[in-house]
C-alpha cells in the first residue's frame, strides 16, 4: 500500500480534506502517516493507520520513507521542505494545496475532471509534483467546462466575489467578529418600531471607521464592505490572484501560455465559504441557442448543477449558501448579453474548500493510489 504522509491535516483546508477522506473511506486504500510542524510525539488522528503518533515534519529522513507527501500546511513549508527533499533525493510524490510550485516547469495541476489524462500521462512519464490550483481557477473551468469541450470559448472575463475562508480561518473568524461589532452598536436602535435608518447608517459607518472593529487580517472591513484586492500587486496592475487566472487555467488546459485569454477582477465579499463568480463569456461562435447553451453546460461534469434564470431559483440555487459544503458547481443567470449574440453571461457559485481546495487533492491521492 502507498505510504502516504500528511501534513498540515489540523488546517482548515486540511480538515476538510480528512473529513472527505473519511466519508470516502480513502483511508482504507493508503497507509497514512501523520506529521506536525507543532505538536511533534502527539498522538495522530485516528484512521486506522499503524503510526500513532505524529513525527516531524521537518524531519527529512522521516520524509524520505514516505511514496507521497501530501501537504495543506501552505507556501512556507513547501518552499523550506521542497529543495532539502531534493538534495536528499525524495523520489516520491509530492501533493500539494499551496501555490508555491504551481507555475514550476516540474509541476502539474490537479483538476482531474478537466485534466485526468495529464495527470496520469504525467505520473506515468515520471512528474512527481502535483499542486491544488487556485479555487476561482478551477471552479470556473468546472463550470465552463462543458463549454470548452465544445471549442466555444474565445475569452473570458471574470469578475469574483470570493469568500472570507480563500483567506484562511482567522479572516473567516475576523469577518464574523467584525459582524457582531457592527450589529452591537446598533441592536437598540434596530428594536425600535421605526427606527431612524440614517442614524443607524451614521452608526455604523462610524464603527466600521473606527479602530474598535478587528480588521488584523484583512487589513480592513469586510463587513458592510467589499474589498477588491486579492493577494499582492504585480506591475502591470493586476493582483496576483488576477494574474493566477489565465496562467493557471492554461496550465490545467494544456495550452500553451496565453491561449485562452481570462482577466477580471478579484473581489472579497462577505461570503464565508462560498466563491462566486460573473463572468463574461466571448463565444467563438455565438449561433448556439440559449436552451444549446443549457444543455452544453450541463454536459460539463456531473458536479455542475444549472439553475433556472429565473428569481426563486437564483435564489435559493445559486448562492453560496446554498452551496455550502456541497461538491455542487451551480451554473445560472445565463443568457446572452445585450453586447450581441456572442456574449455570454454566467454566475457560477462554488465551495471554496471542497472544489475549490481539498477535493482535488483527495482525488489526486486516489489517483495515485491506481496508478503510482
Ligand atoms: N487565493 C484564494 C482566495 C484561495 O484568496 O480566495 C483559494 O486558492
Amino acid at each position: 500500500m502507498l505510504r502516504v504522509g500528511f501534513i498540515g491535516w489540523r488546517g482548515m483546508v486540511g480538515s476538510v480534506l480528512m473529513k472527505r477522506m473519511q466519508d470516502s473511506q480513502d483511508f482504507k486504500k493508503l497507509n497514512a502517516v501523520f506529521f506536525s510542524t507543532s505538536a511533534v510525539g502527539g498522538v495522530a488522528p485516528d484512521m486506522g493507520q499503524k503510526q500513532k503518533t505524529l513525527l516531524d515534519a521537518y524531519d527529512i529522513k522521516a520524509l524520505l520513507n514516505l511514496d507521497c507527501i501530501v501537504t495543506t500546511q501552505g507556501g512556507d513549508y513547501t518552499n523550506k521542505v521542497m529543495p532539502q527533499l531534493k538534495d536528499a533525493g525524495f523520489k516520491g510524490f509530492f501533493v500539494d494545496a499551496s501555490s508555491a510550485l504551481r507555475v514550476s516547469d516540474e509541476s502539474i495541476l490537479i483538476l482531474d475532471p478537466i485534466n485526468y489524462s495529464q495527470i496520469v500521462n504525467g505520473i506515468k512519464s515520471g512528474t512527481k509534483i502535483y499542486s491544488g490550483s487556485n479555487c476561482t481557477v478551477s471552479l470556473m473551468l468546472l463550470a465552463i467546462s462543458g463549454l470548452l469541450k465544445h471549442n466555444l470559448v474565445e475569452w473570458v472575463n471574470s469578475q469574483t466575489y470570493q469568500a472570507a475562508s480563500g483567506a484562511g480561518a482567522n479572516n473567516m473568524r475576523e469577518l464574523l467578529s467584525q459582524c457582531g461589532v457592527m450589529h452591537e452598536v446598533v441592536a437598540k436602535d434596530l428594536q425600535d418600531k421605526n427606527p431612524d435608518i440614517l442614524d443607524i447608517d451614521r452608526k455604523v459607518s462610524a464603527i466600521l471607521h473606527s479602530k474598535q472593529l478587528p480588521t488584523e487580517y484583512f487589513g480592513a472591513p469586510l463587513a458592510g464592505n467589499v474589498l477588491p484586492w486579492i493577494d499582492s500587486g504585480l506591475d502591470n496592475g493586476q493582483t496576483k490572484e488576477e494574474w493566477k487566472g489565465m496562467v493557471e487555467a492554461n496550465k490545467i488546459l494544456g495550452f500553451a501560455p496565453n491561449t485562452l485569454k481570462i482577466d477580471g477582477n478579484c473581489v472579497r465579499v462577505g461570503s464565508l465559504r462560498s466563491h462566486s463568480q460573473a463572468l463574461t463569456i466571448k463565444l467563438k461562435d455565438g449561433k448556439a441557442s440559449l436552451d444549446e447553451i443549457e444543455d452544453i453546460i450541463k454536459s460539463g461534469n456531473e458536479w455542475v448543477r444549472f439553475v433556472k434564470n429565473n428569481k426563486p431559483d437564483t435564489l435559493k440555487y445559486l448562492t453560496p449558501v446554498s452551496v455550502n459544503g456541497t461538491l455542487d458547481i451551480a451554473v445560472g443567470r445565463v443568457r446572452k448579453l445585450n453586447l450581441g449574440d456572442d456574449y455570454l453571461s454566467i454566475f457560477t457559485v462554488g465551495d471554496q474548500l471542497l472544489w475549490g481546495a481539498a477535493e482535488p487533492i483527495r482525488r489526486m491521492i486516489n489517483i495515485l493510489v491506481e496508478y503510482a
